[in-house]
């Protein structure tokens, strides 16, 4: 039973970012936020959103909503927001009952051309079924809802929930998994993969010139969309395999092959684009020719974005970081990057 309430609560999460390894591209039709392919992803435990949200007795017949992004009003992200709650109004629905205050922060800079919509609906979700007091926080019927309703604010945002890494979308050899919501990775992951880092090298920290929501849509009249799902499908499962028996050549072939698959839906789409810039391919050559050098473990991917994220054994951190300072910095705009262990999972902190 939801909790009756007659005055402001508040309850703050911090939620990770995820990258994903097999990557989530095109909607199914017939749904909301269903993904057209199963997708995986390792969560970003130090790059996350902090979010904070003051639920109070609705004063008006109409919602009050207000977003605040690092302390500053941000009324540009409140249609986002009312889609949201009005998506996950049939799963909370009290939440069409409380006008609302929500604060949010990330440890990345807004702008930095991470996705932010990830850790930030994440962040927001929690909060959400958490004050509606319905089910007990950290439980795995908690972590579910959230990841359903995370999913109607950004699909790969209900990936955020988990250590590790997260799997979203139906696949015969992940049990247990869902096109509604993400799950735990459900097998133990292999000591040569599991203490792998993330840094994520800006190239560009501007807006999309096509958003996320824009490019899913162009899948439903892309010629080679029906392949690039059976792909998707494959390498996921293969790549569960590989996870558990530590195959970490394999894992480079398959997390590149998918970063460039993604890139290559959009320079097939029409209308055709490209959001890879001249440094992301520089930047991935200099990766590609180290390895041959040095054999160092170590994978880039992308995002829907010029960003690289490049993925590495913790235990060659120093060479990395080495290479990076030396051979990609002068690529990364402002200089700079970002890092982050894979792990973690969301922290309540109030
Ligand atoms: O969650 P969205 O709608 O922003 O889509 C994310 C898509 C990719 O980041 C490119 C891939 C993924 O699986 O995260």
């Amino acid at each position: 039973m939801s909790n009756i309430q007659t005055e402001t609560q508040s309850v703050t999460y911090r939620c990770p970012s995820n990258i994903a390894l097999v990557k989530y591209w095109g909607k199914k039709e017939g749904g909301v936020q269903l993904p057209a392919n199963p997708s995986i992803s390792w969560t970003l435990n130090d790059l996350f959103a902090e979010t904070t949200v003051f639920a109070s007795p609705k004063k008006e017949e109409n919602q009050k909503v207000e977003f605040f992004l690092d302390g500053k009003p941000k009324p540009s992200f409140e249609p986002k927001i009312h889609t949201f709650l009005q998506r996950i109004s049939s799963i909370v629905p009290v939440v069409s009952q409380w006008d609302l205050r929500i604060e949010s922060k990330n440890t990345f800079p807004h702008g930095a051309g991470i996705a932010s919509s990830a850790a930030g609906f994440g962040a927001l979700a929690l909060c959400m079924v958490d004050l509606e007091g319905d089910l007990q926080p950290g439980s795995t019927e908690f972590y579910q809802k959230v990841s359903i309703c995370a999913r109607l604010g950004s699909g790969s945002a209900c990936r955020s929930m988990f250590e590790g890494a997260g799997i979203w979308g139906e696949l015969d050899s992940i049990p247990g998994s869902s096109d509604e919501y993400a799950i735990s990775f459900p097998f133990e992951i292999h000591s040569r993969l599991k203490n792998w880092k993330d840094a994520v090298l800006i190239v560009d920290d501007g807006e999309k010139k096509v958003s996320s929501t824009q490019g899913h849509d162009l899948l439903k009249s892309h010629a080679y969309a029906h392949a690039r799902f059976e792909q998707a499908s494959k390498n996921l499962t293969e790549l569960s395999e590989v996870l558990q028996n530590g195959n970490v050549e394999r894992f480079v072939e398959l997390v590149e092959s998918e970063a460039l698959q993604l890139h290559a839906m959009m320079m097939s789409s029409i209308p055709y684009y490209l959001l890879i810039r001249p440094n992301t391919l520089a930047i991935i050559e200099k990766i590609w020719a180290k390895r041959e050098e040095v054999h160092w473990e170590m994978a880039f991917t992308l995002d829907a974005g010029a960003n690289v994220h490049l993925l590495y054994n913790s235990e060659q951190e120093d060479d990395i970081m080495n290479f990076i300072d030396a051979e990609l910095l002068p690529y990364c705009k402002n200089q700079l990057y970002l890092c982050s262990a894979i792990g973690g999972g969301p922290l309540k902190l109030n």
